[in-house]
């Protein structure tokens, strides 16, 4: 038996040994990245360093981080697939590229003193080849040498075997690395390709050589990079001989506080089972989402939307479980419990995260009794529909006049052997809200900022308005959030009430001065500590290693961050605040472009 614990040791010691700095894992909500609302890959916050910044920590890391994807929240449930996991993850920012990589990866999985994983349990994958890259025979090649048969490789097309986060950003070809989780060995012969459902991937291997900068321009990067991602809650899965991420020590204990409330024992129905599974993940993934330390909490837009969602099918599982009445925080005080080591901010947390979770199901279990209630009153007319389809209107007005969420609409219709209208609905909706587009729920596969010219002048930007408003409305001032496009910035402070017009303005004059003096920017690296002494502004919350980058614009102001940023900034142009106003509780937001 290996802990979740004990293997984060295991794999951090590893790279060690071969010259990787730790790093910290980072929050799970990106910094001034518009086009995801979490942290999807390891490599999320390592974006600008593939992109060829310099990390402060060198050019081999190694780290765990969280992550959180929803583009994979219908296949949660099934043996494999989480809303939120860990990975583990080491990199290679221009160092050694696919023969070390293959050959560190192999020693870590096989050898005696680490994971010991019989090799004849795994097989890869490697790139077959397409328009953008030949076929990756450099990966099979070492995979060869270091003594994987033949015919454990399979060779897949780039749905496969090339990763990328999203629709922009490094990407590049990937081999990845399975375990065999069925009965006994596996025959002669099999791999993916062959028996795709036998084998569980582990880890992935990414060589991320190229920038994807639209969906027609690839480009070379400056550096070959490595990155890979070793699923954490997968490889404790096959390390302690199970076939599901449900049977491991990591699900156990929130599957028996499941058990407890429901008094349903798992394992004696197929589909409550499922039900079981659902809720342990989504209330594990709204744990960590709320307990970040920039906490997100249920709501109608964005990250908070997503929140939101989650424990509202957790809810409406739990009642196909039976469990009348609010449960959820039973379940989430084992999260914090059994994950508050890896990730103290757990347990700096529970009190919100608690709090959060019982207000979001007393309000919600309302909903559903509201929503419920009048889902039956329509059901007999429904029901004589002869094409078995509920109109978006109706499910509309459920959800405007009630706030049945649509996806429950759907179930229960489902229920009833009916399909709802969901392009009538999805009109209806888009008329009568003025949700952002992630509260429609559609950021959920998301993508990468772009580094273009654009975004990084607007960066820089962002640092003269944090200074700005620091001088304006005091050092109270803290970024809260930044959120930056191609063609605006979007910045949250700490802050307890609405600017004034004049407040405004003067924020806005003292940014366009600094502009007019045109001041270099300048980075150096330094120890945190120093960069803190030297009055550097960071992010509070916000886990940094212990050497850091500082970003110094002339003599106006000095921030830890990861860059890029402009040479001088002159070339920014004239900058103008369309609009400040409330954001949530104590924190305001600005939005500001460059003319
Ligand atoms: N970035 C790669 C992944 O997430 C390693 O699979």
């Amino acid at each position: 038996m290996i802990t979740p614990d004990e293997l984060r040791s295991k794999y951090l010691d590893f790279f060690r040994t071969k010259d990787h700095a730790v790093i910290s894992g980072k929050s799970l909500i990106p910094e001034n990245d518009p086009t995801v609302l979490f942290t999807t890959a390891g490599m999320h916050p390592l974006v600008p360093y593939l992109l060829g910044e310099p990390h402060p920590a060198g050019k081999r890391l190694v780290d765990y981080q969280k992550c959180v994807r929803t583009g994979d929240i219908d296949e949660v449930g099934d043996p494999a697939h989480l809303t939120c996991f860990e990975m583990l993850g080491n990199w290679s920012l221009g160092d050694y590229f696919k023969k070390e990589s293959i050959a560190y990866s192999w020693e870590f999985l096989t050898s005696k003193d680490w994971l010991a994983l019989d090799p004849r349990k795994l097989s890869v994958t490697v790139f077959k080849g397409d328009q953008n890259a030949p076929r990756d025979d450099e990966s099979a090649f070492h995979w060869k040498s270091t003594g994987v048969p033949e015919d454990r490789i399979a060779y897949l097309p780039a749905s496969d075997n090339w990763w990328a986060a999203g629709p922009s950003g490094p990407c590049g070809p990937d081999t990845e690395i399975f375990y065999w989780v069925a009965e006994g060995m596996p025959p002669a012969g099999s791999n993916k390709e062959t028996d795709p459902a036998n084998w569980m991937e582990i880890w992935n291997n990414v060589f991320m050589q190229f920038n994807r900068i639209d969906e027609k321009t690839l480009v070379k990067l400056p550096a070959q990079n490595v990155d890979t991602g070793m699923g954490l809650e997968r490889t404790i899965t096959v390390l302690n001989g199970k076939t599901s991420v449900y049977q491991t020590e990591i699900f156990q204990p929130i599957i028996a506080a499941i058990e407890f409330v429901s008094h349903y024992a798992y394992g004696s129905d197929q589909a409550k089972d499922t039900s079981v599974r659902i809720i342990a993940d989504h209330i594990r993934a709204a744990t960590f989402i709320i307990g970040d330390p920039k906490g997100v909490s249920p709501s109608n837009v964005g990250a908070g939307y997503v929140v939101r969602r989650l424990l509202r099918r957790a809810v409406r599982h739990g009642r196909k479980l039976g469990i009348e009445g609010s449960f959820l925080s039973g379940p989430a005080m084992i999260v914090i419990e059994r994950f508050g080591g890896a990730y103290p901010e757990l347990v700096e947390n529970r009190e919100r995260v608690l709090t959060e979770l019982a207000r979001e199901e007393a309000q919600f279990l309302e909903t559903l009794q509201k929503g419920e209630h009048e889902f039956e009153k329509m059901l007999p007319n429904l029901l004589r529909n002869p094409q078995k389809i509920m109109s978006g209107r109706l499910a509309f007005k459920l959800y405007d006049t009630y706030g049945f969420p649509i996806e429950l609409t759907d179930e229960l219709a489902g229920e009833n052997g009916m399909t709802v209208n969901r392009a009538e609905f999805d009109e209806a909706f888009k008329k009568h809200q003025e949700l952002s587009r992630a509260g429609a729920g559609e950021t959920f596969k998301g993508g990468l900022a772009d580094h273009s010219e654009q975004t990084t002048r607007y960066h820089t930007a962002t640092h003269l308005l944090h200074k700005a408003l620091r001088m304006v409305l005091g050092d109270h001032v803290a970024q809260k959030g930044s959120n930056i496009t191609t063609e605006r910035l979007r910045f949250d402070f700490s802050h307890h009430s609405a600017m004034t017009a004049e407040e405004v303005a003067r924020v806005q004059a003292i940014v366009n001065e600094q502009i007019a003096r045109d001041l270099e920017v300048t980075m150096d690296v330094m120890p945190l500590e120093d960069a803190k002494a030297a009055g550097a502004m960071a992010l509070f919350g916000e886990k940094y290693e212990s050497v850091v980058k500082v970003y110094t614009i002339g003599d106006f102001s000095k921030e830890v961050c990861g860059g890029p940023h402009v040479d001088r900034i002159g070339s920014l142009g004239k900058f103008v605040i369309q609009k400040e106003q409330s954001s949530s509780a104590g924190v305001r937001r600005i939005r500001a472009v460059l003319e």
